[in-house]
């Protein structure tokens, strides 16, 4: 057999790691980071002080925050040299690929960041790509728009600074909106982590091999673009599109979606361990009804995704599956009224989800567990005779 008699595909039921950094309840909608409940977090914090919890364990002092914050920024520059690699980018180049090509690429710019034996080389790590991955989003975005590169103010908040890059004019004038900081704040801690997904898992077993942090986070890039998982919220949006453009009409989507012959899903619905609801989409259902009335933005797909939602809620094939809307499913709408393309959606999920894979990262080579080998059931060919080119 090879090895094992049944297998878990998918890993449905199995348990990779303990770990103390996030818990979910499917049944109940529960998530909570290091014992904090994700409504809290989400209403009282912000997104800087969520990845010190996520990443250290616990909530910082001001001072403590500050010195992370300053350390972030002290490490934010990208060499130079990086934008040669960007400038090699088709515009048309997905951001996701951009960003995990140039995530990739930092290690050969910081070679110092694969040792992580101390406390010291893992912080040091740690504040290097918090402050360099937000200035490689902002780029692949202005790459794509053909906007010049720079950066943004370290007087201003994490959030706030990573949205002047993206959104200041190239004569650099900028003007801090706070409900756009509010709400991309609220939208990346809702993000940050979310124990054992496909993406975090895939940063783990890269790290297990004693490969690098950015070279982990590299792969977890390219994972959560899948269109079944982060990717999700830039098809959920193009779905609503195509609803909108076929007049409206989400019976004909979700047909498609329960017709087996046809390979559609509805995009933002379903979820492996959410069986009720997800406590984010909720949330964030909520915020996009604030911030577009906040930015005075009618958008016609926010209610096409509401009366989706009605009628699936309705509807036995998605009830009977327990098939919710999932974190994906809102949050588009909410970056489309910010002002951010829905090519980027996805690499906004990374940026929020980077303190998450750095945490389960770190507790993953600080519990030294051990290189990711799984077991497999042979199906294939037995013994075989070799047999000379000339007669086969
Ligand atoms: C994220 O894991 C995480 O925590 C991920 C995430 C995170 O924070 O990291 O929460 C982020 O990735 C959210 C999910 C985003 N993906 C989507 O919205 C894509 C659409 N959703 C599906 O592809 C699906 O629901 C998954 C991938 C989310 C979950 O897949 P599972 O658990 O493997 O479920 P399954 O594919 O076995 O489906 C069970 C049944 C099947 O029908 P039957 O064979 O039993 O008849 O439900 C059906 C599926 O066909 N189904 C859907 C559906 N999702 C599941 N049918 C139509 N539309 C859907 N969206």
């Amino acid at each position: 057999t090879g090895g094992v008699t049944t297998i878990d595909p998918g890993y449905k039921n199995t348990g990779s790691c303990e770990s103390a950094i996030t818990f979910l309840d499917g049944e109940k909608g529960i998530l909570r980071y290091r014992g904090y409940a994700i409504e809290d977090l989400a209403d009282k914090a912000d997104f800087l002080e969520v990845a010190y919890l996520l990443i250290f364990g616990e909530l910082p002092t001001k001072e403590q925050l500050e010195k992370f914050h300053d350390d972030i920024n002290a490490q934010s520059h990208v060499d130079e040299d990086v934008k040669k690699i960007l400038d090699g980018f088709p515009k048309s180049a997905h951001p996701m690929g951009v960003l995990s090509s140039l995530t990739s690429a930092l290690i050969a710019f910081n070679p110092s960041s694969v040792n992580v034996d101390s406390d010291e080389e893992m912080y040091n790590a740690i504040v290097r790509i918090m402050g360099k991955f937000p200035v490689l989003t902002a780029w692949a975005y202005r790459k794509r728009a053909g906007l010049p590169l720079d950066y943004g103010d370290d007087s201003l908040g994490y959030v706030d600074n990573f949205l002047k890059m993206m959104f200041k004019k190239p004569n650099g004038e900028y003007t801090s909106n706070k409900i756009l900081v509010n709400a991309l704040d609220k939208l990346l801690i809702l993000h940050a982590d979310h124990e054992q997904n496909c993406s975090t898992s895939t940063v783990r077993i890269v790290g297990s091999s004693h490969a690098g942090l950015f070279a982990s986070l590299s792969a977890g890039i390219n994972a959560l673009w899948g269109p079944l998982h982060g990717g999700a919220n830039q098809a959920v949006l193009e779905m609503l599109e195509a609803i909108k453009e076929d007049g409206g009409d989400t019976k004909k989507y979700m047909a498609k979606a329960k017709d087996k012959s046809d390979p559609f899903r509805l995009m933002g619905f379903g979820h492996r361990v959410y069986k009720n609801f997800d406590p984010r989409a909720k949330i964030i259902k909520v915020a996009a009804d604030d911030v577009l009335n906040d930015l005075g933005v009618e958008d016609p797909i926010l209610d096409i995704a509401k009366g989706l939602e009605r009628e699936a809620l309705e509807d036995s094939y998605f009830v009977d599956r327990k098939l919710y809307p999932n974190v994906d499913f809102y949050s588009g709408i909410i970056y489309r009224a910010m002002g951010i393309p829905v090519e980027m959606f996805t690499a906004m999920f990374a940026l929020g989800r980077l303190p998450g894979w750095i945490a389960q990262w770190k507790e993953m080579r600080q519990r030294k567990e051990p290189i990711g080998r799984p077991r497999q059931v042979y199906i294939g060919e037995n013994l075989r005779d070799f047999k000379d080119i000339t007669k086969r």
